[in-house]
Parts: structure tokens; C-alpha cells; sequence
């Protein structure tokens, strides 16, 4: 099954275990389109990025970037974890404290805030991440945090797809360096008396490269700040970003390599610019959840054309996007026939009425039948929480498992959810 396969998965008799259960048994008891997840490999992927950031220097944080997967049971094996919290909207503030995430250990990165959000971060008592003047203004006016964070646009930017790179000249994200001097001052003189400093460059990045030379530019910034108007920072950010192999061909990040260099620039650079000693933060999302995550879909239709074999299951672009939004590669395997030779070519399609609701193009798998069921892997990150209920089909269902436990985590949508809120007017009626 490849190097590709994370270490909960296993071929037991041809069928495809996660964590010690059955992919059949689940599919059959909870039904399918399904998101399974293991709670080893969160807790494991959690644990080697903070032992190998923990080699190299003491004082770290790791902040869950809740985007890819909020399921508040995935937060709450973080919170327990000793993680913090990436969060870029109240709700995901509002589904983190539910979980158990103290407000401190909480940073909000929003972008286009609007003014009751603000309050209710304020409310909330979270650190709040600046990514506009205008925004800094605004939260100013209403309330002086003893704490704040001002993301910077370090204009190197990264990742897997253009939609996904957040720094660099077109990007919307981050305050431009000749700006960042002034936002600073603008909350020393309001009276702020803590600081932070934050960037995150993109997402799906497998090279060093980019996040050292980004970090180099944020600490050059960092030096700035400081000789200008003689703060230090509690915190230094350098986001999220970090890679995972999709495709056979993807080499790994090298875990270890990215954390000495990434930790020895930074101790040398703090030292060299005076700035005390801050903690070293990172953003995961992706690299924690991604491959703790699979979605079994059934087939229902195989249809031959002249030019094409298409295999029709039950997971659409409503499901799993980042097929169709990005051109993104899972692996996908035949869950019920991992022992048998990949001699057919296919294209995996979904239930919706769009020719781009598409799974995977020309994908080499076992001779498949209706019936089969289907695992596409790595789809712990950025799968359910960009599904949506598009050509009106209700949301799938989650489960957890651990070590051959399992429970579901959030129920599948009924039909009858998909009138919530709708509201017919008086004159319709
Ligand atoms: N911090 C900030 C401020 C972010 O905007 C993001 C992701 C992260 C951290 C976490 O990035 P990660 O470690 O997961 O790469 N939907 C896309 C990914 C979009 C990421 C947006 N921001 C995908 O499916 O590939």
C-alpha cells in the first residue's frame, strides 16, 4: 500500500483497518459517505513536531489551526494535548472554549473583522492578531488589550496552490513591512504593554527553504519594531504551512531538519537583535489532523464510455472539495480489496450535477464493482469543514476510533435538516 499509508492504517486480510477497526464494520454501522479519524495519529503528529521543536529550544508553543478540522472532539484530544489555538472566527473561539481551550491560550487571526466580532473577542478574552491598521483602530476604540499580536505580510509567500499562498505582493493577508512600525506604536501609546508578532506564509509546504527565508525577513521586522520603539516580543509566530505527502512522489518535510534550522536561525537571530527570549510559536492545522483522516465512500455506478471508466460513488465535491477547488491528489484505495493488483484505470465521481465533481482522474485501482467500498485517504485536514450541503445533500457523519474503539463524533444530517432556518413569507403562504 505504499509509504503513503500512515502507521494506523493496516491491510488485515484485505480489508482496511484504521487504528484496529474494520472500515467495512464502520461503514456498515454508521453508514457512508463517512469521516473516520484516529485519535493516536492526532496525538502522535501532535507529540513528534513538539519533541523535535523541544530539541532545539524551551520555550515553544504549537497553536492548532483549528480551520482543518474543528470536530470538537479532535480539539479536545489537542486541548489535552497541551496544545494552543489557531482560531479566524468567533465560532471556531466559540467551539474551542466549548473543547476546553483557555482564552489565553487562544489567538485570533481574522481578516475583514468586523466590529462585533472584535467585541466579542473581547468578550472572549482571547489574544487578537492584528491584520489591518484599519482593524487595529477600531479595537483600539473600543478597549486597550494588555496583549496583542500584529500579523506581518513578510512578502514571501508558499504552497500547494495559489489560492493557498498568504504572503507576497497579491496577497490580502498581513501588514505591509512599512506599515508595521506604526501599528506598534499606534498600541504602545494606547497603552498595550505585551507583544506579538506573527506571520504564516501559505499552506501544503514540503521545502525549508521558504519558511526560513520568511522567518528571516519576520525577525529583520522584529528588529525593526524593537530598535524603533524598544518593545520586546512575549511571542514570535511563524504560522502554519507545514507539508504532507499527498502523492507518491512527495517527499516528507524532514521534521527534524526543519526544526534545527528553523530553531537555529531564530536563537541566533534573537540574540544578534537583542530581543529577549520570546516563545518560538507555530500554526499547524494540516500537518496534525491530515493523515488521521480517511472518508469511506461506497460505489454505486460504474458506467464504461468509449473513453472513460467511471466508478460513481456517494462523496461529492459536497464532501471532499479540495479535489475539485484545488486539483488536489488523495490516495484512494479499494477498502474491501487492498490484496488484490491495481490493473483498471478510472475516474472517481461523485453524486453532484457538475462536471467538475470529481474525486480523482486516471487513478490506477484493483477492478472495482458496485458495492465496493472506497477509502481516499488523507482526509483529516480540510475535508469536513469545507464540506457543504450543496445540490441539497446533508452532511456526512464523523467517528472516532482508538486503538479498536469507536464512537461517532457528529451525527450525519437528516433530510429534515436541510429546512433549519428556512423561512417561507407571509405572501407565499
Ligand atoms: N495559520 C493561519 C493564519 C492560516 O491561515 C492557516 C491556514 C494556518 C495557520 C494553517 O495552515 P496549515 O498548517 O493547515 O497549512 N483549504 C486549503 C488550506 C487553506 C489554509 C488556510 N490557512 C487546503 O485544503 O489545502
Amino acid at each position: 500500500m505504499g509509504a503513503i499509508f500512515s502507521g494506523v492504517l493496516e491491510n488485515r486480510d484485505g480489508i482496511l483497518h484504521i487504528d484496529g477497526v474494520s472500515t467495512i464494520r464502520l461503514a456498515e454501522e454508521f453508514d457512508v459517505p463517512l469521516y473516520v479519524l484516529s485519535e493516536n495519529r492526532i496525538r502522535e503528529n501532535f507529540r513528534r513536531l513538539r519533541e523535535s521543536l523541544l530539541k532545539y529550544y524551551g520555550k515553544i508553543r504549537i497553536y492548532y489551526s483549528a480551520k482543518a478540522n474543528t470536530n470538537i472532539a479532535v480539539l479536545k484530544i489537542l486541548a489535552d494535548e497541551g496544545a494552543y489555538l489557531d482560531a479566524v472566527s468567533p465560532g471556531e473561539v466559540f467551539l474551542a472554549l466549548k473543547s476546553g481551550f483557555q482564552p489565553e491560550k487562544i489567538l485570533f487571526t481574522g481578516t475583514s473583522v468586523r466590529d462585533d466580532e472584535l467585541k466579542f473577542l473581547i468578550n472572549s478574552g482571547v489574544t487578537i492578531n492584528i491584520d489591518s491598521l484599519s482593524q487595529l483602530k477600531r479595537l483600539l476604540n473600543f478597549y486597550i488589550p494588555k496583549i496583542l499580536s500584529v500579523r506581518v505580510n513578510p512578502e514571501i509567500g508558499a504552497g500547494h496552490h495559489e489560492h493557498v499562498i498568504t504572503a507576497g505582493r497579491n496577497s490580502k493577508f498581513g501588514i505591509w513591512e512599512t506599515d508595521v512600525v506604526e501599528a506598534y506604536n499606534m498600541a504602545l501609546e494606547a497603552g498595550v504593554e505585551k507583544f506579538g508578532i506573527h506571520m504564516h506564509i501559505g499552506s501544503g509546504i514540503l521545502e525549508i527553504e521558504p519558511f526560513l527565508l520568511a522567518a528571516e525577513k519576520l525577525l529583520k521586522i522584529a528588529q525593526n519594531v524593537h530598535e524603533k520603539l524598544g518593545l520586546t516580543f512575549e511571542f514570535i509566530d511563524f504560522g502554519g504551512g507545514l507539508g504532507v505527502p499527498y502523492r507518491p512522489e512527495d517527499k516528507p518535510l524532514d521534521l527534524n531538519s526543519f526544526a534545527e534550522k528553523m530553531l537555529n536561525l531564530f536563537k541566533c537571530r534573537i540574540e544578534e537583535y537583542h530581543l529577549g527570549k520570546p516563545y518560538f510559536c507555530l500554526e499547524p492545522g494540516r500537518f496534525i489532523v491530515c493523515d488521521a483522516g480517511i472518508l469511506l465512500t461506497r460505489v454505486n455506478t460504474l458506467k464504461v464510455t468509449p473513453f472513460k471508466k467511471f466508478i460513481g460513488v456517494d462523496a461529492g465535491f459536497n464532501t471532499l472539495i479540495r479535489p475539485a477547488m484545488y486539483g488536489s491528489h488523495h490516495p484512494i484505495v479499494v477498502a474491501n480489496r487492498l490484496h488484490e493488483q491495481e490493473e483498471d484505470v478510472y475516474d472517481v465521481v461523485g453524486p453532484l450535477c457538475e462536471s467538475g465533481d470529481i474525486l480523482a482522474r486516471d487513478r490506477k485501482l484493483p477492478k472495482v464493482f458496485e458495492g465496493d467500498l472506497l477509502a481516499i485517504l488523507n482526509a483529516g485536514a480540510y475535508g469536513f469543514s469545507m464540506s457543504s450541503q450543496y445540490n441539497s445533500r446533508p452532511r456526512c457523519a464523523e467517528v472516532l476510533v482508538n486503538k479498536g474503539k469507536y464512537a461517532l463524533i457528529r451525527e450525519r444530517e437528516k433530510i429534515e435538516d436541510l429546512l433549519r432556518g428556512q423561512l417561507i413569507p407571509e405572501w407565499l403562504k
